[in-house]
């Protein structure tokens, strides 16, 4: 049986929200993100509205259906576009929208101002992507996995999500924490047989199925996600602990360098931004130039 050693990746717990901006602060949260970590915010000050409180509250919003109900595994999901100020996937019905729409745009102004005052590195290569709620429950597990996303291809640019637990009933969302992205990819790296980049990633961009055309970096990461996915020993006995994010905490990472999965939970909010390796305070550490140097490859566009 394989042998699993290493550690689980670092947690940054910030608990003075009014020393976010300073400078050795902000330096610690970078570090921390950049090397696979966590930040971690107990009390991060996105407060419900009364109103919002009570449009959370009501199940009916979501309406979902019985096989939904019984799938529990977080979906469907609402994703709203702060570019554009709509929802670009939603079930929630004409009547409710303006306010979940509402509520997201709060929250893509909330989480941005969040970034800029932790990361002000990051500010003038930052990308802002989309917003999402996700209000149904979640009961079944997701395997350890890093992001990356095949209708979404960012070429190389690492995932910043700022999630928050807004549960109305104050209760926790659980996620299992994994080892960080280079000793995850060293394992997978030499048995990887990614797809190769050329006529049928342009055949998906022009037809619009990516938005983007997938790089070698893309591929690669794909095809290292779903080997560590189907991977039972390394699900099971991989460096993992869990971790029960209190509702009114938020929680920030770069996804694709840090292994992770969903465990329970209802109602969370989540931002993502793209973050170019060259934005980075240690662009070596990013899972574009780790998966280069592991390969021996260069992958990016
Ligand atoms: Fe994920």
């Amino acid at each position: 049986m394989e042998t699993y050693t290493g550690d689980v990746a670092p947690m940054l717990e910030l608990t003075d929200i009014a020393a976010l901006d300073r400078p050795d602060i902000t330096a610690q949260a970078t570090a921390t993100l950049e090397h696979g970590g966590i930040v971690y915010l107990p009390q991060a000050g996105f407060d419900l509205s009364e109103d919002e409180f009570a449009f959370v509250s009501d199940a009916s919003v979501t309406l979902p259906t019985r096989a939904e109900k019984k799938s529990q595994n977080g979906r469907p999901t609402v994703i709203y576009n702060p570019a554009t100020g709509r929802l670009e996937r939603s079930r929630i019905g004409a009547r409710q929208r303006p306010q979940v729409i509402a509520l997201l745009d709060r929250y893509a102004q909330w989480s941005t101002q969040l970034v800029n005052r932790l990361f002000p590195q990051y500010s003038d290569g930052l990308i802002r992507d989309r917003t999402t709620y996700r209000p149904c429950e979640r009961a079944a597990t997701q395997g350890l996995h890093v992001d990356a996303s095949y209708g979404r291809p960012t070429g190389g640019q690492s995932m910043l999500r700022v999630f928050c637990n807004i549960n109305p009933e104050a209760r926790v969302r659980t996620w299992r924490i994994g080892e960080t992205f280079e000793p995850f990819a060293s394992r997978y790296v030499a048995t990887a047989n990614p797809k190769t980049s050329g006529t049928l990633e342009s055949l998906l961009y022009r037809l619009g199925i990516t938005k983007g055309q997938r790089t070698a970096y893309d591929l690669l990461m794909e095809d290292i996600r779903g080997q560590v996915k189907k991977d039972r020993s390394y699900q099971a006995n991989a460096p993992q602990t869990v971790f029960d994010f209190p509702a009114g905490s938020a929680w920030i990472a770069l996804t694709d360098l840090v292994l992770h999965g969903a465990v329970s939970g209802q109602h969370s909010l989540d931002q993502t931004f793209f973050v170019p390796d060259q934005t980075m305070a240690e662009p070596e550490c990013s899972s574009l130039r780790i998966l280069e140097r592991l390969s021996g490859n260069r992958l990016s566009a």
